[in-house]
């Protein structure tokens, strides 16, 4: 019986002494828990007579609640203050006197500027097409006919029968390709949508699509034109390789990476060792594409290559995490502010 009075004793003095949910927490497991004090003094009910053991036990549940409600009150306590701690932490001051607007450009926002105006001085007009996009030239135009398995390489968020949410920024090259007649340099940037969601992958993400149709077009142009653009994006000494890839309205089709910025092509986190980190998919117009547009692909040819913004951005700025760049947190925001 003295013993469960000691106890109760050190408990009082320990709760008193709480100051976080954390410390509370703690103490429950020390006291209630499977190992801690409590089970250990029932355990010692063996030794008692029989006589005495209804009485113990009594005393050992009645401190059992006893120390259950304390605790109870006190967690509730060190939630409120900690909310309290919060919100007084991250005041908004609504009464701000001084208007001037500090709001900064989205880094998606920067690099899409960014490569629309190196490309532009290039030459390139720049574009913009639908969100909401038919099968037709979402797939098809671009020789992905309904049963062909690189469908699903884009999981497609449908609308209705035939109506989808664009899957990239390609059916643009179909779009303008039907109405206009080579030479042709063009840029699209805009929103493209996949049912896919991770730390790199976004149901809604950013695209630039850019297309040159034009007499005698050869791979060292598109790769002549990816390596300047590289240069402006992250530094002189950055390196473009072609990987042979595949995609049914290129042929050839290529991947393409860029030597890694962080640590100059030797190897470490962001390019997972390899010194390269993958940025885009490219390749010469598939001439069955080019037909289907009603352009003689035995007089055109031409390059295509699709950009994710956001994978340029995280590359660019060392973001982690896709997701940051959607959550609208003004703190991530104001970093990229001049
Ligand atoms: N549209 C392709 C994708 O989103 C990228 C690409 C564009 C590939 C142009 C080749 C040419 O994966």
């Amino acid at each position: 019986m003295s013993t469960i009075g000691e106890i109760k004793n050190k408990f009082d003095a320990e709760v008193g002494g709480c100051q976080s949910t954390e410390q509370a927490q703690d103490l429950k497991v020390r006291y209630l828990g499977k190992s801690g004090e409590l089970t250990a003094l029932l355990k010692g009910i063996k030794d008692l007579s029989p006589e005495e053991r209804p009485s113990f036990g009594a005393k050992v549940n009645e401190l059992r609640n006893y120390i259950e409600s304390a605790l109870q009150s006190k967690l509730a306590e060190m939630k409120e203050q900690e909310m309290q701690r919060r919100l007084q932490q991250e005041k908004v001051d609504v009464s701000l006197t001084d208007v001037r607007p500090w709001g900064s450009l989205h880094p998606v926002t920067l690099v899409e500027n960014e490569i629309c105006r190196l490309m532009t001085a290039m030459g390139f007009e720049v574009l913009s097409g639908p969100e909401i996009e038919t099968d037709y030239y979402n797939f098809q135009a671009l020789n992905i006919p309904y049963d062909h398995p690189a469908r699903d390489m884009q999981d497609t968020f449908y609308i209705s029968d035939g109506i989808l949410l664009r899957t990239h920024t390609s059916p643009m090259q179909a779009r303008l390709m039907e109405k206009k007649k080579p030479p042709i340099k063009m840029l699209c940037p805009g929103k493209v949508f996949r049912s896919d969601s991770d730390a790199s992958h976004s149901p809604v993400f950013h695209q630039i699509e850019a297309l040159v149709v034009d007499e005698n077009v050869t791979l060292c142009d598109l790769k002549g034109t990816l390596e300047y653009l590289a240069s402006k994006l992250f530094g002189k000494s950055t390196k473009v390789r072609f990987r042979p890839s595949f995609f049914p309205f290129t042929e050839p089709s290529v991947e393409v990476d860029l030597s890694c910025s962080n640590c100059g092509g030797k190897g470490c986190s962001l390019c997972k060792g390899t010194g390269w980190i993958e940025v885009l998919g490219a390749g010469m117009v598939n001439p069955f594409v080019l037909e289907n547009c009603g352009i003689d692909s035995s007089k055109y040819n031409g390059y295509a290559f699709g950009i994710g913004l956001e994978r340029i951005a995280m590359i660019k700025y060392g973001i982690p995490d896709i997701r940051l760049f959607y959550e609208n947190d003004a703190r991530f925001i104001k970093q990229f502010g001049k």
